[in-house]
């Protein structure tokens, strides 16, 4: 639950939860607070619950279940060069390191094989839902989404639009290529999943410096003409980058909000990442417009040149939406877990940087980016995010105990919010069990019940 103005969070832990799916096992049709699993007939009798059609799983010691890692902002084909070229300025490790990795791209068996690497990677560390750029190619982008949906996770997948300042190499052959590219995708993702049960594109516009004027209209018709259709792009990120925005667009005197504002990309299925320099006409436009903020700390301190964590607490104070994003590979980790941690270490210095006012964010408040925070960046906060009746069971069951290499350690006595805390702090992969994306076990074991 949030405070009263929306600036905190705290974390809501249930010892004796009773979770209930639907026939089908893909939404929580239940969930019960007051499960006594010592007498669990009586429990599931008095909660009126046909308990002679119920399979019922009990979790073990040390074991609980938590909704699944949303992030809101990573690059697909950057997966096999996470963390390389750190240090450099963001322009520059664009040309030196990614855009020659990100060509490859434009050889599908390439593709196959680092996004079916990425893609299982991303389910193992609980990434149930995420939004990805993908590479300038048409082939290769469709093959991501088909991968998605094959493997079962929840995902934005977006055709990355690049019309120029890149080599030939690299770049979508015309505006009209890149236009045409874009909506083929979109094609292809609405024809394998229809109802877009699970896959989604993403309309994905590197940023303004990789794109020209008519590039930039083009998507902002494409958004207009497709109002289902979430948008991503990067947003002041680091001083050299916004440094070549505002040469290359001096019309707008430095506002990357008026940029994309303008070209008709921002609104609330607009995605933000980074966020880092935002000056207050910024701020204000971006709430006004409903943007998400895909905050993404580990790059920011890392690579690009920013060493600059985006105003988390501003944000949320102000009831902008903000979720976690690894953007792996600038970001060397894929894991939200190290998001989370590194979202504390950035807000610490946000609140030195401030005097104080900018408070540092607490276990519970770096959970919420996670999950419920990264869902209402998404737009998903009605399927997804928490365990409320209704939504889709997009879950981790986590093990803080008896599992082989397990890095937690938990002591007798400890309570389930010492536990919880310790996995936050010191766990990884292999505390994560089982994955459940709308219900499908995409990590882990088979469900036994009793
Ligand atoms: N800005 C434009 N492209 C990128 C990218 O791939 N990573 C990061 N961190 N910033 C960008
Ligand atoms: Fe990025």
């Amino acid at each position: 639950p949030r405070s009263e103005d929306g600036s905190t969070h705290t974390l809501e832990i249930i010892p004796l939860a009773f979770l209930l799916l639907n026939p089908q096992g893909t939404h929580i049709e239940f969930f019960a607070k007051d499960f006594d699993p010592s007498n669990p007939t009586v429990s599931l009798e008095r909660l009126n619950l046909p308990i002679d059609q119920i399979d019922v799983t009990y979790l073990a010691a040390g074991e609980f279940l938590i909704p699944g890692f949303i992030d809101t902002h990573n690059h697909a084909p950057q997966w096999a060069m996470r963390g390389l070229g750190q240090g450099l300025h963001i322009l520059d490790w664009l040309d030196q390191i990614t855009f020659p990795q990100e060509s490859k791209f434009a050889d599908p068996a390439h593709a196959k094989r680092v996004y079916s690497s990425c893609v299982d990677g991303f389910l193992r560390q609980g990434t149930t839902t995420a939004s990805y750029y993908g590479s300038v190619h048409g082939e290769a982008t469709k093959i991501l989404a088909d991968l998605c949906l094959a493997k079962g996770q929840r995902a934005f997948v977006g055709k990355c639009n690049m019309t120029r300042n890149s080599p030939d190499s690299y770049r979508d052959a015309s505006v009209e290529n890149s236009l045409q590219v874009t909506m083929e995708c979109i094609a292809h993702i609405r024809r394998i999943d229809p109802n877009a049960e699970l896959v989604k594109h993403v309309l994905t516009p590197r940023f303004a410096i990789s794109c020209t004027n008519e590039t930039l209209q083009g998507l902002g018709q494409i958004a207009k003409e497709n109002p289902d259709l979430p948008v991503q792009t990067h947003f002041n990120e680091a001083e050299q980058e916004i440094l070549a925005t505002t040469e290359l667009f001096p019309q707008f005197g430095g506002s990357e909000a008026d940029l994309y504002e303008h070209y008709g990309l921002l609104g609330p299925r607009t995605i933000l990442a980074h966020c880092c320099h935002m000056t207050e006409h910024e701020m204000k436009r971006i709430k006004d417009l409903e943007c998400g903020v895909a905050h993404c700390p580990v790059s920011n301190m890392t690579v690009g040149g920013g060493f600059m964590a985006a105003p988390v607490r501003e944000f949320m104070r102000r009831g902008i939406k903000v979720g976690l994003g690894s953007d792996s590979g600038g970001g060397f980790s894929s894991s939200i877990l190290d998001a989370m941690r590194q979202a504390m270490i950035a807000s610490h210095a946000r609140e030195k940087m401030t005097e104080g006012k900018d408070k540092s964010l607490s276990i519970g408040d770096v959970f919420y980016l996670a999950t419920l925070g990264g869902a209402e960046v998404c737009g998903l906060a009605e399927k997804v995010g928490n365990f409320e009746v209704g939504k889709e069971f997009d879950a981790l069951l986590i093990g803080t105990r008896d599992n082989p290499g397990i890095m937690t350690m938990v002591e007798d006595g400890d309570d389930l919010g010492t536990i919880f805390e310790k996995f936050i702090m010191t766990g990884d992969d292999r505390n994560i069990l089982d994955v459940y994306v709308r219900g499908r076990l995409v990590k882990g074991r088979p469900m036994e019940t009793a």
